[in-house]
């Protein structure tokens, strides 16, 4: 595993810049234990990370909000226990980077926790706080579009980008998180064409999560992508397995052979 003191801040910066250059696609996923982290790991994706999503589908809060720091460090380092090649991305959750002081002392803790970059969200807002890390040399991944963590004052999941205000808000949040030196964006839920626009505008790789197929890589909430959290699942996630009902029927044949033989493992060979 891991070691805590192999935090690899240049090769953070680099994979980015090279990952850039060469085109090669990104390829991001959440993870917020050990064995998801590890097979994430091992079936080589490019980045994981702990994000603050983990409210909803581990945590069983109504949205993104109620996460603290102390949730969000205590599950940075169960995943990152669980990686050893890719790169762990950690979320400042909501209330955590109020002001550039409080911003530094949050993603410090997020790196003592296992991260090797940090992701925060808002563009020209929070510019201040953004810049603050930076300058404390700690790689920076910038999230922009729709913001889970203002869902409440938004109403809702919504798709940004749609009016000329929308669209010049995004690009001059994308422009300014770059030039401060973010290696990455997440792009979430920007019309596609907007989303290509900034992915040809900014040095920094874009990653798109409902934002259409041109940024430089993509991310998906990994409950989302494997179909075990069917109580909520955003209108562009197609999941790829079927694990709530593959949960269920596995439980409910455990229950009915239990009651029936007492035999946890009749009917099996
Ligand atoms: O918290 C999270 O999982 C995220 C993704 C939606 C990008 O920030």
């Amino acid at each position: 595993m891991r070691a805590q003191e192999s935090i690899r801040w240049d090769h953070s910066v680099k994979f980015f810049q090279d990952r850039k250059r060469s085109g090669e696609r990104v390829v991001s996923l959440t993870a917020y234990d050990f064995p998801s982290a590890r097979l994430l790991d091992e079936a080589g994706v490019d980045i994981v990370l702990v994000g603050d999503s983990l409210g909803m589908v581990v945590l069983g809060y109504e949205d993104t909000t109620a996460v603290t720091m102390e949730e969000m460090c205590h599950h940075t380092r169960a995943a990152a226990r669980g990686v050893e090649r890719a790169m762990v991305l950690g979320d400042l959750p909501f209330g955590s980077y109020e002001t550039p002081e409080e911003a530094v002392q949050n993603a410090r803790r997020l790196v003592a926790a296992g991260a090797d970059a940090v992701k925060l969200e808002g563009g020209i807002a929070v510019l201040p706080e953004v810049e603050a890390i930076i300058a404390d040399g700690i790689p920076f991944v910038g999230h922009i579009g729709m913001l889970p963590q203002h869902v409440r004052e938004e109403g809702g999941y919504k798709k940004k980008g749609k009016s000329e205000a929308g669209r010049a808000r995004i690009i001059a949040d994308a422009e300014a998180l770059d030039a401060a030196g973010a290696c990455a964006l997440v792009l979430e839920s920007i019309i596609s064409p907007v989303a290509a626009e900034v992915t040809h505008a900014v040095d920094a790789i874009t990653i798109g999560i409902g934002s259409g197929h041109c940024c430089d890589g993509q991310v998906l909430v990994l409950h989302d992508l494997l179909g075990s959290f069917p109580w909520f699942r955003p209108g562009f996630v197609r999941p790829r397995a079927d694990f709530a009902g593959e949960t269920l029927r596995a439980v409910r044949a455990y229950a009915h052979a239990v009651r029936e033989t007492g035999n946890p493992n009749e009917g099996l060979p």
